[in-house]
């Protein structure tokens, strides 16, 4: 029996297949490659673990992503039934694809977002590819081999953060202290005079891993390896995006490319799985932090093809009720533009933009970077009076939202209305008074003001609240499960 294609069918990773029949993920892995076989009583629990229909309908958080709508899909579905005219259905700042993906049940879904990885995973929720399980598995296969093949030195410096990693779950942490704030190959190669590293093991295996000719064609291990990801991983990553580069088709490159920024979002070393700021070992005083510690074991300890399999899953499942061919269009681009340029019928807008001063681009340049591929630089800022790579390793042209700008948010909605309202269909704009999601910060634009923009441009605006959603706090000191009155509503907008 192929075990393998066996689990995946039934969409299971690894670690959840080990769970099920109470062994190890590596003696699942042992059985995957013929290492060993498993007994009859494992055999016949094997068997009894059946397909799960529903898992093909459920919709998935394809990446950790700040203001997701994953837990409101019903409710707008529900409000887009009331007021849509014949015509498309947009999703003006579709984020993680998770509304559009829903709505193209019944929709012609149109999407939109300024940021490329958004552009990538949304196509990868609305059009099919022609990958199976089967495929996937190949394409998998043959990025192990090339990984076989990485040159020497990349392999040894690898090896060095997995020993200093082996060292710290073993209460030696001081080399990978030390590591964590020395291990940027991009840092040391452009900016060497901010690292202040006394590993002198590491020091000269980064010196020849950086000294190698191709190496910033690596781009994750180059930019983000050993701070965001371990070099392993990051390697990986990049083999990976390179390899999905190769394939013909581009809902196969989608789908593969989706898979990994699903994988990365889940394995990347921070605290929240953003990826505004590196997890940072010590306090203030220099002392070491344990739980950061703890969790940068786990974080780095992740495989990275075995996430992306069951990335993949999820994404095919999610493919499992769209037609071939589909009717739906994904556009990557600011939303002014797309207002401007856009000629075909809309029946409804969905607009859920960003409402507080953070950038999208703050949280998502590392995506960002694997979605484009495009060898960015990083930003720098002064420090001290002097001028250093700044610690979150940003990319110096990240996207800076007009609607995040205190002096150009009003301006922002007011033409986000305007330009919607020439399209004589009704919009739903998504607002919420606390942005609890990111530690409460405050909005830009009260419900009052959004009111009164829209009504400039709307003669029927009603306020729908949606009461029953919950909110976890993700840095609330209570890590609990608060129902907040009014955390969320919709804007309706409609011409009488
Ligand atoms: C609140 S999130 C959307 C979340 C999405 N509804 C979901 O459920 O995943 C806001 C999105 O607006 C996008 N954005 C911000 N400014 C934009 C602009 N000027 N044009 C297009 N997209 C923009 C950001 O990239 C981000 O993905």
């Amino acid at each position: 029996m192929d075990i393998q294609a066996y689990r995946l069918k039934r969409q299971l990773t690894q670690e959840e297949l080990a769970e099920a029949l109470g062994v190890t993920n590596v003696t699942i892995s042992k059985w995957e490659n013929g290492q060993a076989q498993p007994s009859e009583k494992h055999m016949t629990k094997l068997k009894s673990i059946s397909i799960h229909e529903e898992m093909k309908v459920v919709p998935f958080r394809p990446i950790q992503y700040l203001g997701s709508k994953l837990k409101l899909l019903t409710s707008i579905e529900v409000l887009v039934e009331q007021v849509a005219k014949e015509g498309r259905f947009c999703d003006l700042f579709a984020g993680s694809g998770v509304v559009s993906s829903y709505m193209a049940n019944k929709h012609d879904v149109t999407a939109c977002d300024i940021q490329g990885y958004s552009a990538i995973l949304t196509s990868s929720l609305l059009h099919r590819s022609t990958l199976d399980h089967q495929g996937m598995a190949m394409f998998l296969k043959e990025v192990n081999d090339t990984f076989m093949l990485t040159d020497k030195s990349i392999f040894s410096l690898i090896e060095y953060e997995e020993l200093l990693l082996d060292k710290a779950s073993n209460g030696e942490s001081d080399l990978l202290v030390n590591f964590s704030t020395c291990a940027s190959l991009y840092t040391t190669k452009v900016n060497p005079i901010q690292i202040e590293n006394e590993d002198t093991k590491l020091k000269s295996l980064i010196s020849d891993v950086i000294s190698l000719k191709d190496i910033e064609s690596f781009q994750t291990l180059y930019l983000y390896g050993g701070v965001y990801f371990s070099y392993r991983q990051a390697l990986l990553i990049d083999l990976i995006r390179q390899s999905a580069d190769e394939l013909k088709n581009v809902d196969d490159r989608s789908i593969v490319i989706s898979s990994l920024l699903s994988a990365c979002s889940e394995i990347v070393n921070t605290v929240g799985k953003q990826f505004a700021q590196p997890m940072k070992l010590t306090n203030t005083k220099g002392e070491i932090k344990k739980l950061q510690l703890a969790r940068t074991i786990q974080n780095k300890s992740y495989d990275v093809p075995e996430k992306v399999k069951k990335a993949f899953i999820n994404f095919l499942s999610a493919q499992q009720h769209i037609p071939k061919p589909d009717n739906h269009e994904v556009i990557c681009t600011d939303v002014f533009n797309f207002l401007k340029n856009y000629d075909k019928e809309v029946g409804c807008f969905y607009a859920d933009p960003p409402y507080t001063t953070d950038h999208y681009s703050r949280f998502y340049h590392v995506l960002e970077t694997i979605a484009l591929y495009d060898s960015p630089s990083l930003s720098f800022m002064n420090k001290k009076g002097i001028r250093v790579i700044m610690n979150g390793l940003y990319r110096t042209d990240r996207h800076q939202s007009e609607f995040c700008v205190p002096s150009s948010a009003i301006n922002a909605f007011d033409k986000l209305f305007a330009g919607c309202s020439k399209f004589n269909a009704p919009l739903i704009v998504s607002y919420s008074p606390f942005d609890v999601d990111n530690n409460e910060r405050s909005r830009l634009l009260s419900e009052e003001r959004i009111e009164q923009i829209a009504r400039k441009y709307y003669s029927k605006v009603s306020f729908v609240h949606n009461d029953s959603h919950k909110h976890r706090k993700l840095h609330s000191n209570k890590n609990n499960v608060d129902s907040i009155k009014h955390s969320e509503m919709f804007v309706v907008c409609e011409m009488e």
